[in-house]
């Protein structure tokens, strides 16, 4: 699998003002080569040339992980002396176009560090961003990188189900996030996850991207649980709000009303319409009922490989949603002092209209709390 994204992105190039593209650890690493490697202090890198030319620069220590994956990848590796880094560098490059170079780099990954080694490497070299080229790659999921992500959520249903119970009056939010967490490892998720689970509780919950705090719960809260798990590099991102005993009615009103958002919203998507169309089907149900101004946010996010990527689901967003794109759907009502109410889905676009991923009850889910 990994070899025919090599050969993709290579004819890609081909076609690209690219001469090269060189990567560093994160997300598109994996997702053309299925090498994971950790951002550390050594320098790792990807090399592929626009004729097809492949290459790592690695530390010595790491090469039985290419031999497991691509056995025929070019290898290039250095020790522990960082006074030898420059040379081994220097000498992988030397099999590409030396004098003024066309290089492809992720701006947002590649560091000075990296550069700074290829700028001794090469005469001249040109950077420009690979972003575009690797984005039209990744935006779309194949059958295996779906199934990835369905096991993901499925991962992180389970743990929500298994953390439920042991949700009590007096619990602090950041006792049921470790609950919630070891339940993650439990179910299988990979050990990095996409991100720390957010619970949030009472007024708390008013706060989109709040923090576990020590606050306990009570009863008449809307708890909010924003949580995700990981598997094989892909993630899940979900979000259910649930019920400590009765709640006020306005809470019960914003519930109901961001339940019907998230339902428009899904209803909506489909392969041929604007991204921004998701948006705005759910955002009118959630204006229509009175609270346009206490949502807060975009509908979504993209989800595969990273947490958030293409396509970013906000209203003026004009790109096409096409069959396998990825991404949530999390309307939200925020009310300051009061509380919040966000329902979160991972959907996939299919053929002919949408499918999500998580299956768990979107009607509210009321705990006694006792
Ligand atoms: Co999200």
């Amino acid at each position: 699998m990994n070899k025919s994204r090599i050969l993709r992105l290579a004819s890609l190039l081909n076609k690209s003002p690219l001469d090269m593209i060189v990567l560093n650890p994160g997300p598109t690493m994996v997702y053309i080569t299925g090498l994971q490697f950790h951002l550390m202090e050594r320098p790792t890198l990807f090399i592929l040339s626009s004729q097809g030319k492949a290459a790592m620069i690695l530390p010595e220590l790491e090469i039985l992980k290419i031999k497991a994956t691509l056995p025929d990848m070019e290898c290039f590796t250095y020790n522990d002396n960082p006074g030898i880094w420059g040379t081994v560098i220097k000498t992988a490059f030397t099999g590409y176009q030396l004098s003024s170079p066309r290089i492809g780099i992720e701006p947002n990954r590649m560091r000075y560090l990296e550069l700074n080694f290829i700028q001794q490497s090469v005469q001249a070299p040109q950077f420009s961003s690979v972003e575009p080229l690797i984005s039209s790659m990744r935006i779309q999921k194949d059958q295996t990188e779906i199934k990835m992500m369905h096991t993901a959520v499925d991962i992180a249903q389970q743990a929500l189900k298994n953390t439920l119970p042991l949700i009590k009056i007096g619990m602090s939010e950041k006792s049921i996030a470790a609950e919630l967490t070891i339940n993650m490892l439990r179910a299988g998720s990979d050990p990095e996850l996409p991100f720390p689970p957010i619970v949030s509780s009472g007024p708390n919950s008013a706060n989109p991207h709040a923090e576990p705090s020590d606050r306990k719960i009570q009863a008449g809260d809307t708890v909010v649980i924003d949580w995700g798990a990981s598997h094989k590099g892909y993630f899940s991102d979900l979000t259910r709000t649930i019920a400590i005993g009765t709640l006020d009615e306005e809470l019960f009103t914003i519930y109901e009303a961001v339940k019907h958002a998230n339902h428009a919203g899904r209803g909506t998507a489909k392969p041929g319409i604007p991204a921004g169309d998701v948006d705005r089907s759910g955002r009118k149900v959630i204006v229509e009922a009175g609270y346009g101004h206490q949502f807060t946010h975009r509908i979504g996010h993209g989800l595969g490989l990273e947490a958030h990527e293409e396509p970013y689901m906000f209203s003026e967003n004009e790109m096409i949603l096409i069959p396998g794109m990825t991404f949530t759907i999390e309307p939200g009502i925020y009310l300051p002092g009061k509380g919040g109410v966000r329902i979160e889905d991972d959907v996939v676009i299919t053929e002919d209209g949408c499918e999500s991923l998580s299956t768990m009850d979107r009607d509210l889910i009321t705990l006694s709390g006792t």
